[in-house]
């Protein structure tokens, strides 16, 4: 089964054809189970700082940011949370295919508008999903870095704080992407997902060392395909970052504890 399950690093299939929706396909499976685990630990976080805008990002592409954003939102939403997923991923957009919208309209719309009076909502679209909104990434200029570290960016994300209880947004990988480290400056966290199969330690390490330079605790590191060698194929974990936020300290720890290397 495993040989039909290799894939490519750089994979367009999600931008095609859109991120797989477990949650809502079968949510009573185990994967759904591992998602609803995460939005927990999510919730957990809200102790000190309540924690209502939150960016998925990782070292490099193909990590499962769009399909861990979506899934994740996707319960926040059923648990009754008015949330809005938006994608900020302007090199790989993905969500409007996801929720079969058009992408003629999006975030790029809003943050190229000259007039400030432009209503967020003529953009924003129900997912279908109950409670759950979308902002779909828009056509993509050619400068998506200096749109996206704006300041009509960060004044957009904290009018949507009003609006909504949790404001989640998938980012491009930070090695990559130079607004993301930027960005999530402005969030009150960012989650890194490691697509364990795939992640080489090093770029994982100089991720962990971007965020860590921004002002944005680092919440947390989902694991995604866990166990790509076994029958299911997906899997997900979530871990907190050791010492909580500021303190996350990637090293002896992870390692020890199995997170970079194969369970098995
Ligand atoms: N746990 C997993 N097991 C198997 N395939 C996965 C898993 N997570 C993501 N994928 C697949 O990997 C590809 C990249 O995922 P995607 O969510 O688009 O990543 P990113 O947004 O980080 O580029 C997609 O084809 C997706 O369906
Ligand atoms: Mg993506």
């Amino acid at each position: 089964m495993a040989l039909f399950r290799k894939r490519k690093h750089l994979d367009s299939e999600t931008m095609k054809n859109g991120a797989k929706l477990i949650t809502l396909a079968n949510p009573q499976s185990v994967i759904s189970e591992q998602f609803r685990n995460i939005r927990t630990n999510i919730n957990f976080m809200n102790v000190d700082k309540e924690v209502k805008t939150i960016a998925f990002t990782s070292a490099m592409a193909s990590a499962g940011k769009s399909t861990v954003s979506a899934n994740v939102a996707i319960t926040m939403a059923q648990a009754g949370k008015k949330t809005i997923l938006i994608d900020a991923d302007l090199r790989r957009p993905t969500l409007h295919s996801t929720f079969n919208v058009s992408n003629s309209n999006g975030l790029t719309t809003l943050l190229t508008s000259r007039s400030k009076e432009m209503d967020a909502n003529s953009v924003i679209r129900e997912s279908g999903v109950e409670n759950l909104s979308i902002l779909t990434a828009g056509p993509i200029p050619p400068n998506p870095s200096e749109l996206l570290s704006s300041k009509h960016m960060v004044d957009l994300i904290e009018d949507l704080k009003q609006e909504y209880d949790m404001v989640v947004i998938d980012l491009a990988p930070i090695l990559d992407a130079a607004e993301t480290q930027q960005l999530t400056s402005s969030l009150d966290g960012t989650i890194l997902v490691v697509r364990q199969a795939h992640s080489q330690k090093s770029a994982v390490k100089r991720a962990v060392e971007l965020l860590k330079l921004t002002k944005s605790p680092i919440l947390g590191y989902v694991m995604n395909d866990v166990d790509a060698d076994g029958d299911e194929g997906y899997g997900y974990g979530y871990g907190y970052g050791y010492g909580y936020g500021y303190g996350y300290g990637y090293g002896e720890e992870e390692e020890k504890k199995g997170l970079f290397g194969r369970k098995k």
